[in-house]
């Protein structure tokens, strides 16, 4: 059994990042494993300041306490997932704060050596490689963090809530439990 983080990034409740994210965390749960889903929308966090001041009190992030029950849990995981809507090309602003606070696993000297990673996202566009940029930056960094990447679920094409379901994602997203 595996300890696994849900990070997921978009509003809309029951949009296609969230239904995608919803069947793989079933499916997970389905396997044995032990699912922690967070909702990085709700997360009241900025941006990194840069400051070099992680864990000096204490915390990962002097500034932000809502950010150590994330940290923690993915600490304590053994695999990760980000599942969020392409937003402008990119990971979505609330998501990209929460990641950017990772700084603070470097200026510590952690990383996720050992930890599996998978990536789920959508954008309503309908070529594949209007994802190229969140897809770059999940790739590297993964491979920064030394995280294994076990599997992406890349859905174009879906624009408004329930799209999803005219689509093979929430298979896929299913499927990539197995893969924990
Ligand atoms: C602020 C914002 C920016 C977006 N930027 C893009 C984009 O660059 N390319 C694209 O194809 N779709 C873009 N979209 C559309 C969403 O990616 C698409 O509707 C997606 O299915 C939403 O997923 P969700 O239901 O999980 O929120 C954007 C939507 C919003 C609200």
């Amino acid at each position: 059994m595996s300890k696994i983080v849900v990070l997921t990034g978009s509003p809309r409740k029951n949009g296609n990042s969230n239904r995608m994210a919803e069947a793989f965390c079933e499916e997970a749960r389905k396997l044995g494993h032990e699912v922690a889903r967070i909702d990085t929308t709700a997360v009241k966090i900025g941006g990194c300041r840069a400051c070099d001041a992680c864990y000096k009190n204490g915390q990962p992030c002097v500034f932000e306490k809502e950010y150590t029950p994330i940290a923690e849990a993915i600490e304590a995981s053994d695999g990760i997932v980000l599942a969020f809507p392409l937003y402008w090309y990119a990971i979505p602003a609330q998501m990209k704060s929460v990641i950017d606070h990772w700084y603070s696993f470097c200026m510590a000297g952690k990383d996720f050596a050992g930890k599996k990673a998978a990536l789920i996202t959508c954008c309503a566009e309908e070529e594949i490689e209007v994802l190229d940029g969140a897809k770059f930056a999940f790739e590297m960094t993964m491979k920064l963090m030394h995280a294994e990447i076990v599997g992406e679920v890349l859905v174009p094409g879906v624009g408004g809530v329930g799209d999803i379901d005219q689509t093979d994602g929430i298979r896929r997203a299913r499927e990539l439990a197995a893969r924990f």
